[in-house]
């Protein structure tokens, strides 16, 4: 008998990461405003993916189609091995409560305390909940981990803009989604807030192991949070790598990003 010599570690063959998100050649135009040209992305288990492109250049059009919010002209999108154009409504639904989508702004209900804005996605996802009955232990833990949890009774209207968009990514926490989806998460927001926001997205991802497609025009964001970059240019994923390898590139599209 042939055996391996003990010394010898066995090193496994290394198993390629899963894809969470697979965007294939995705096409969307309105009227003779062709939008997305072919784009293609892949989001892997556990990653933070910055996807990057000025402004009307297709990010929250490309995010809506990922959804199920917009129909693509052409190309099909996978969420965890799913494809969505072939989902039904109630299929769609049960797999959008694996993804949390933070609207770019806060998309906060008005008329709602944060309590209730928090308590909506529950009362439309119930099947997660199980057993529970009493909800706002769970409302306390989401605004807890974005430190908010003394804002439970205020309304929207007595929160600053940053406080608002961390209630909205307690929102979106509450469900423990497996993907989190943010569009400009700190568009609008002073610097010092912007960082915060960042941080805590650094720490859910660390938190929670999910994996993160962050839409951004904002260079300092893509900076820290990504681990992963595309350039969306012309409607297609014109370049990608990661933050290091893009700052370098002599390509005058890609340049243009980074020129202050
Ligand atoms: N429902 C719609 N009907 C018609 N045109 C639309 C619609 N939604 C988006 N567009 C157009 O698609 C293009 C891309 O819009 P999109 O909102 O995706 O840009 P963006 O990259 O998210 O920009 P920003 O950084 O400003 O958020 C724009 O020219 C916009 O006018
Ligand atoms: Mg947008």
């Amino acid at each position: 008998m042939k055996a391996s010599p003990s010394h010898i570690t066995q090193l496994k063959p290394k198993e390629p990461p899963e894809v969470m998100i697979h965007i294939e050649d995705l096409y969307k135009s309105f009227g003779e405003n062709h939008v997305l040209n072919g784009f293609n992305m892949k989001l892997f288990r556990g990653e933070n993916l910055v996807v990057m492109g000025k402004s009307g250049s297709g990010k929250s059009v490309m995010i809506k189609c990922l959804v199920g919010l917009m129909k693509p002209d052409k190309g099909r999108i996978f969420v965890m091995g799913r494809e969505i154009g072939t989902l039904d409504r109630e299929a769609l639904d049960i797999l959008r409560s694996d993804i949390g989508f933070l609207f770019q702004g806060s998309a906060l209900y008005d008329s709602m305390t944060v309590r209730e804005n928090l308590e909506f996605p529950m009362r439309r996802h119930s099947e997660k909940l199980g057993e529970i009955t009493d909800t706002l232990p769970l409302v306390l833990e989401a605004l807890e981990s974005v430190g908010l949890a003394h804002t439970v009774d205020l309304m929207p209207e007595e929160l600053s803009g940053g406080m608002k968009r961390r209630v909205a990514l307690a929102r979106t926490l509450i469900l423990r989604p497996k993907i989190i989806l943010y569009d400009e998460p700190t568009s609008g927001l002073d610097p010092i807030t912007a960082k915060e926001i960042i941080e805590l997205m650094r720490s859910i991802q660390e938190k929670y192991g999910t994996s993160s497609l962050i839409i951004t025009h904002d260079v300092d964001c893509a900076r820290v949070i990504s681990e992963r970059m595309i350039l969306l240019v012309d409607g297609v994923n014109y370049a990608e790598g990661t933050y290091e390898e893009l700052v370098l590139s002599k390509d005058p599209k890609v340049e243009a990003f980074f020129k202050k």
